[in-house]
């Protein structure tokens, strides 16, 4: 669906990869991100792992690069940490949404401050289930 999309769009240079997006050998192919969008994983992993995919992004991003991401904000709601560990991991918030009338939630943040040095974790993350669940 997403191949034949990009033909009926005639979107030029946006090439399709089906594959595990938590994989940094996968991620690693790719090259370096000027727009990341993180959308429906943080709500269907481990804390932990959050923290490894906000650490990733600031490898994978171009210093500059920016990311969307969402997260619910279901009790207890994560997201104050998780605007937390962006800042730590070197981004600037450029935008927090919460949804009106849902538990959703949208963040945008840029990275000021890329760590040249920093690896990309191996793995970013594992989903808990089959991210069926409708957790965003
Ligand atoms: C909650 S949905 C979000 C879909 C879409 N990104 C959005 O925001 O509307 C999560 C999707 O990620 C897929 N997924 C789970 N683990 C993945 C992985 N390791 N690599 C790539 N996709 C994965 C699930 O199969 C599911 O389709």
């Amino acid at each position: 669906m997403g191949r034949r999309q990009i033909d009926t769009l005639g979107l030029e240079g946006v090439i399709f990869v089906q594959a595990d997006a938590g994989d940094a050998a996968v991620l690693d192919t790719l090259g370096d991100a000027q727009l990341v969008l993180a959308c429906g994983i943080f709500g269907n992993v481990a804390d932990h792992d959050i923290r490894s995919t906000i650490r990733g992004l600031s490898v994978l991003l171009v210093g500059g690069g920016s990311t969307i991401w969402t997260r619910h904000r279901l009790a207890p709601d994560l997201t104050p940490s998780i605007r937390e560990w962006f800042v730590a991991a070197g981004f600037k918030e450029t935008a927090f949404v919460s949804v009106a009338d849902s538990s959703a939630s949208v963040g945008s943040h840029r990275l000021v401050a890329k760590d040249p040095t920093r690896p990309l974790p191996r793995r970013l993350f594992e989903f808990i289930g089959d991210g069926a669940g409708g957790h965003c």
